[in-house]
């Protein structure tokens, strides 16, 4: 292990290098943020030399393998390795997005892995995502209705209805969306952000709740909705190709159309 050296005054400490082995065919080097509670290093940027020919295609394949051969103090979130639970959502070469499904090869020169930005930092690679739940949570998530359900079966739908819901309901709330507004960075106290507003949009669209109008008049805030200036960057980065943007200018369209404008 060797210590590699940082641009004059840059405020990251230095970090550690972890070379590859003599043998290695195909080496690409990680340049990984670390940030630990218990360490007065703090942030520092390590460096670790992998042998590609000896490891899985994809950015948390060489996590694992950091983790499991080299570094077992390295600590990152992941869980499904498939898209589909959001766990490893974190910056790769400059963009949010979910390590499982980011090939290493898509990333230019040093693979550059940093936590989702603008957010507590826990250790390493894991954000704190306590306030970004309880927003979720705030819109509460689930059909709220009046009506008594119908006799012996559930609440149906139609197709077209349940079209209606195609591109909201894939949301894995990752938070990649969120992370990249520049309108949740300075007001996620306040402002719900692009991820917490696109699963809003999904239960008011969907034809089986009955509260739209509570749900309306709960977004219907110069900071819960409004903060978004429509700058695009959560729909651009979504790794799930999904557009939180215009769920939120549907949801504006919908505060319009009530009042009758
Ligand atoms: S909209 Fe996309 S980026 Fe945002 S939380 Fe959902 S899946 Fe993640
Ligand atoms: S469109 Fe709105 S939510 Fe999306 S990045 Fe821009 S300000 Fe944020
Ligand atoms: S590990 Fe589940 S989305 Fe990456």
């Amino acid at each position: 292990m060797a210590e590699f050296t940082l641009p004059k005054n840059s405020k990251v400490q230095k970090g550690k290098k972890y070379p590859a082995k003599a043998e290695a065919k195909n080496v690409r080097t990680f340049r990984i943020y670390r940030w630990n509670p218990d360490d007065t290093q703090n942030p520092r940027i390590d460096e670790y030399e992998i042998d590609l020919a000896a490891c899985g295609p994809m950015v948390l394949d060489a996590l694992i393998k950091i983790k499991n051969e080299v570094d077992a103090t390295l600590t990152f979130r992941r869980s499904c390795r498939e898209g589909i639970c959001g766990s490893c959502a974190m910056n790769i070469d400059g963009t949010n997005t979910l390590a499982c499904t980011k090939a290493i090869d898509e990333c230019k020169g040093d693979v550059k892995i940093y936590p989702l930005p603008h957010m507590p930092v826990v250790k390493d690679l894991v954000p704190d995502l306590t306030h970004f739940y309880a927003q979720y949570a705030s819109i509460k998530p689930w059909i709220r209705t009046q009506s008594a359900p119908p006799p012996d079966q559930e609440r149906l739908q139609s197709k077209e209805d349940r079209a209606k819901l195609d591109g909201l309901y894939e949301c894995i709330l990752c938070a990649c969306c969120s992370t990249s507004c520049p309108s949740y960075w300075w007001n996620s106290d306040k402002y719900l952000g692009p991820a917490i507003l696109l699963q809003a949009y999904r239960w008011i669209a969907d034809s089986r709740d009955e509260d739209t109008g509570a749900r309306l008049d709960d977004l219907e805030d110069p900071f819960k909705l409004y903060r978004c200036h429509t700058i695009m960057n959560c729909t651009k980065t979504c790794p799930k190709g999904l557009n939180p943007a215009k769920a939120i200018g549907e949801i504006k369209k919908l505060m319009v159309e009530r009042k009758g404008v």
